[in-house]
């Protein structure tokens, strides 16, 4: 399920892998490098930990074990939080500012090579952590060594992990927005289209397009709003609480979480290391965003049926039959509302990974970043597709916008008139006319009946048979009992009303500015 995963795909033979290592040592190294370890011994050291260890990893163990095959995304937001606590170290004095110097020298030859894709990564040095302070030991020797002060692993990929998804988030907020930018624009287009509005996925009152789009524009809103509110506990730093407890040396976190944009820092060490509540609270947060796509998809698909035929999406969002020559089918629709399940579980994974672990770092804790990384992408790809696919994108050529959904007002209009959608209208009608609540719905259904077994709508009865349900019945009504009457008379605030809606679509606008 998850991408480039897989135990075979890192089952080289061994001694391919030591060629690997032996071949990687760089020729660019700087003097200081001369003297160091073979990128053979950094790989050997690192498998075996210390002197304290008697035997090898098994090879199984090893790839059981790391996760560098995986978690080298973060690369950026290793470095960045390397660079910012050497920054730190030397301010504090506690490294020289020439092994600042050349950390910074090394870690930006670093990131050449990793965006060139000539960084080796190596299985043995296990994660991201190891293989780029390997090489950046390899490059500049003893300053290298020295960046691993008062820092663990365990704040750092902590730190890490929080420094890429609040870039990420930034990214999917802007999507959001794309997203409900597309909506907005193709309500704009629509306020005065009707369809019936269904509850129980039965007709029930005539609702304007535009209207019905705008209340995924304010799920997409609450999901934007969400994101915004779970990035202020992202962007905490755990760095300088090493491994659990502290540090002896005089660390200033406060500096390095300003150095990295962060907000603040976070308070317990043990609880630093150890927490991911983060990351399941974006999970849950994408989820919900992915629920809201997934229940647009639903009616996405409904709406393109033949049986309804109220939409259509572009042809290079469908797809056809390899059997049957007429069908359009709507893969990506069903392939996002496929993908939210994909998505909601990533969060039960996160979730149950961290009942029941003690305080405060556990290996568990770097299976957080699969299910992560991947509801990260899926959520991306699928807001991206969306806007898309909802308001269509700019053509180069002419300048305007071109394959969004294509709305046959048409078939909605002549769906609102099946169904009996005005009936509440016609109580509603009677209500202003003295007849208690109750007594006109009872009459209403009466008419209903009637206008059933004519096969014909209640605006079809002519006047002197709706008057046989009630005296009171005038001919005003037939005004009441007309879609756009229905639509224009619900003007409350948030209603189906025209002016409501452009009310709405004002508000939103200004919002999205
Ligand atoms: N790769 C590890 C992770 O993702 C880094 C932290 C390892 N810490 C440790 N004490 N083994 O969680």
């Amino acid at each position: 399920m998850f991408r480039g995963r897989n135990l075979l795909d890192y089952s080289l033979p061994m001694t391919t892998r030591q060629d690997h290592a032996a071949a990687s040592t760089p020729s660019a190294a700087s003097p200081a490098a001369a003297s160091q370890p073979s990128a053979d011994q950094l790989a050997t050291k690192a498998q075996a930990w210390s002197a304290l260890f008697s035997e090898p990893m098994s090879e199984l163990v090893k790839r059981y074990t790391s996760s560098v095959f995986f978690d080298k995304r973060l690369w950026q937001a290793d470095i960045a939080g390397s660079l910012a606590h050497a920054e730190m170290l030397a301010a504090q004095g506690i490294i020289s500012s020439q092994d600042l110097h050349d950390i910074n020298r090394g870690m930006g030859q670093i990131a050449q090579e990793i965006e060139s894709g000539q960084f080796e990564w190596k299985l043995d040095l296990e994660d991201v952590h190891l293989n780029i302070e390997a090489r950046l030991t390899q490059l500049v020797g003893d300053a290298g060594k020295r960046l691993h002060t008062g820092r663990s692993r365990n704040d750092q990929v902590a730190t890490d992990v929080r420094l890429w998804l609040r870039d990420e988030i930034d990214h999917i907020t802007a999507l959001l927005r794309a997203l409900q930018l597309a909506l907005v624009e193709v309500a704009e287009h629509n306020v005065d289209v009707i369809l019936p509005g269904f509850t129980h996925l039965q007709v029930a009152q005539p609702v304007s397009f535009a209207h019905h789009l705008l209340a995924y524009v304010e799920m997409f809103a609450r999901d934007e709003a969400r994101m915004h509110d779970v990035r202020k506990r992202v962007n905490l730093l755990p760095l300088g609480s090493a491994a659990l407890a502290g540090t002896t040396y005089p660390l200033d976190r406060e500096r390095v979480a300003r150095h990295l944009r962060m907000d603040g820092v976070c308070q317990n060490s043990l609880d630093a290391v150890s927490d991911r509540d983060f990351a399941i609270e974006f999970t849950a947060a994408a989820s919900l965003c992915m629920v809201h796509v997934s229940r647009l998809s639903e009616e996405l698909i409904i709406w393109m049926s033949q049986n309804f035929g109220f939409i259509r999406i572009a042809d290079r969002f469908t797809t056809g039959s390899s059997i049957m020559p007429q069908k359009k089918n709507p893969d990506v629709p069903e392939l996002a509302r496929g993908k939210t399940g994909r998505v909601v579980g990533h969060l039960m994974g996160l979730i149950t990974l961290m009942k029941g672990q003690p305080l405060a770092y556990n290996k568990d804790n770097q299976e957080d970043k699969e299910p992560l990384f991947d509801t990260v992408d899926t959520l991306k790809d699928t807001l991206r597709i969306f806007a898309e696919m909802v308001g269509g994108q700019i053509n180069p050529h002419t300048g305007c916008k071109e394959g969004g959904i294509t709305v046959n007002a048409a078939a909605m209009r002549a769906a609102a008139q099946k169904g009996y959608a005005t009936a509440t209208d016609l109580a509603d009608y009677l209500v202003k006319k003295g007849l208690p609540f109750r007594d006109a719905h009872e009459t209403v259904a009466h008419a209903v009946k009637a206008a059933q077994s004519h096969a014909c709508d209640l605006s079809e009865l002519p006047l002197a048979v709706l008057q046989g349900f009630h005296p009171a019945i005038e001919k005003d009504v037939y005004e009441v009992l007309s879609l756009r009457g229905s639509l224009g008379a619900r003007n409350t605030l948030g209603g189906t009303a025209p002016v409501q809606v452009r009310a709405q679509l004002a508000r939103q606008r200004a919002r999205l500015a």
